[in-house]
């Protein structure tokens, strides 16, 4: 009998896809995934740290467990990813019945470390070294990957999959946890990205995207030749059966011109740039050890807007970091109707220990101001994000359609012949429209007909376009 794997995922697109290389090398150890805790052999959690909302839900759901593994202790409960690497042996001190802690370079040894469990060995710990825990070749060594697993069913939609490009961060923003838990950045090497671009589109894939913490600083230097993320680029678009390349997430310095032009020039490569600003307070950017101040950001959306027909440019915010006053949180407020993204996500800032924010700073704004400010901001963006959004009524985009809507989810119709369909635009915004199981995964026209802040309404154009450039902009 096969055994069943349970897997839980929350975190970043990085986490989705080492999910997805852990269920790969489990299956060739003969694992099947089930959705039940219950009937599950080995339950797995892939676990986030970046806020500590993040790690208390998984506490929480690990909590959720201890009567199980009491009544089955045969059960192997594992804790994996970024809060594994940050807690190491605390989380067996705060939930002593999980077997197993496997930090994110570290995941290549879960079989390994699962048999060794279910033959009688207590608490396995496999983990990367620290920054300052060794010479920078064994800390990068220790927090490698191993990324030319794939296992499709486990992928967003079968035509969209995850590749990293770029492992870990040295960045080092003062509020963030990310260096200490994927560690150096590593950039892999291209012929590898090239190679497991043409499986995936191999197998059925048409939208790639890359993956890396700052993914446009990314670099391999191989002798003499240099290879950035713009060449990467044009490598990739050559493949057979990619439609559309994206890339996240960026960092602001690093958007250079090259690959501006590159994102331009490559037809595959979706004009769609997210790059977090976080704060429009230089006072604050500085605090945060950002590395640009709020003209360098400004001179990088002119960059982008000259260069970047149908551009959309997306953004992250902290809001409520170390002696953030109303004063800069005004300047941030004004920086999103100036910069008009197409949405943001925004954080309130929640302490990491371990960063130099903890050490050298106080968290010293109180809980309602962080949420008044997150609402305000959050209330403004949606403004612009439907505002932005009614100017699509009326033309007609190119959508690669994903799969049944959630409303077709909610109401149980997902399998019946037409359904509510969700896609996306070239610049990734959100399409809904009414179509049929056979329409799923093709690239379509669709006329927008309404619009909210988050959402494009649609009807798929059925008669074949002619070409019509003064009439129909297709974008
Ligand atoms: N590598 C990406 C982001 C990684 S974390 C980048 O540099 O853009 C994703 C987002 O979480 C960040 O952009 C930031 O807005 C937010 N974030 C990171 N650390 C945080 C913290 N300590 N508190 C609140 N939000 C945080
Ligand atoms: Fe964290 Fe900054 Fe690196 Fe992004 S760039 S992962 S925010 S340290
Ligand atoms: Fe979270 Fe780790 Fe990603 S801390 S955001 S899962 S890199």
């Amino acid at each position: 009998m096969p055994k069943r794997l349970y897997i839980e995922t929350v975190g970043c697109q990085m986490n989705v896809l080492d999910s997805e290389m852990v269920v790969a090398s489990l299956r060739k150890h003969g694992y099947e995934l089930t959705n039940d805790p219950k009937l599950a052999d080995t339950l797995l959690f892939n676990t986030c740290s970046v806020r500590e909302h993040a790690e208390d839900k998984t506490y929480s759901a690990l909590g959720h467990l201890k009567k199980l593994k009491t009544k089955n202790p045969e059960k192997v409960i594992g804790v994996m990813g970024c809060m594994a690497q940050k807690d190491q042996k605390l989380v067996f001190e705060r939930a002593p019945y999980v077997d197993l802690v496997v930090g994110p370079g570290q995941l290549q040894q879960i079989p390994e470390l699962v048999e060794r469990i279910e033959a009688g060995a207590k608490h396995q710990m496999a983990v990367g070294l620290g920054r300052r825990d060794g010479s920078v070749d064994e800390i990068k060594r220790s927090h490698e990957t191993f990324d030319p697993l794939r296992d499709p069913s486990m992928r967003p939609t079968p035509f969209q999959a995850y590749l990293r490009i770029q492992i870990g961060c040295d960045k080092f923003c003062t509020y963030c946890i990310v260096p200490s838990t994927r560690g150096p950045e590593q950039g892999r090497p291209p012929q590898q990205i090239y190679d497991e671009a043409r499986l995936l589109a191999d197998q059925g894939c048409k939208e790639i995207t890359l993956l890396g913490q700052t993914v446009n600083s990314y670099k391999y230097v191989d002798g003499g030749t240099t290879t950035r993320l713009a060449d990467l680029l044009y490598q990739l678009q050559e493949i057979d059966g990619i439609e559309r390349l994206k890339f996240v997430t960026n960092y602001p310095k690093d958007m250079t011109y090259e690959l501006l032009q590159a994102v331009r020039d490559l037809p595959k490569v979706s004009p769609y740039l997210h790059v977090p600003l976080q704060s429009g307070s230089d006072v604050v950017l500085q605090r945060m050890k950002r590395g640009y101040t709020v003209q360098d950001y400004r001179d990088m959306m002119q960059r982008i807007r000259e260069t970047v027909p149908g551009y959309a440019v997306s953004s992250d915010f902290i809001v409520g970091f170390c002696g953030e006053t109303e004063k800069d949180f005004e300047q941030t407020v004004e920086l999103v109707k100036e910069c008009r993204f197409k949405n943001s996500f925004i954080f309130k800032y929640s302490e990491r220990p371990g960063t130099k924010g903890a050490e050298l700073m106080k968290d010293d704004i109180p809980t309602e101001v962080k949420q008044r400010r997150n609402n305000d901001l959050l209330a403004i963006q949606t403004a612009i994000s439907e505002e932005d959004n009614q100017e699509f009524i009326g033309r007609t985009v190119k959508v690669l359609i994903e799969g049944p809507s959630k409303r077709a989810v909610r109401q149980g119709t997902q399998d019946e012949p037409t359904l509510q369909l969700i896609g996306r635009t070239h610049c990734d915004r959100i399409v809904v429209f009414e179509g049929n199981q056979r329409q799923i995964g093709q690239t379509l026209p669709i006329t927008v007909y309404d619009a909210t802040a988050f959402t494009l309404f649609g009807n798929i154009v059925t008669q074949e376009i002619r070409p019509q450039p003064y009439t129909l902009q297709i974008v």
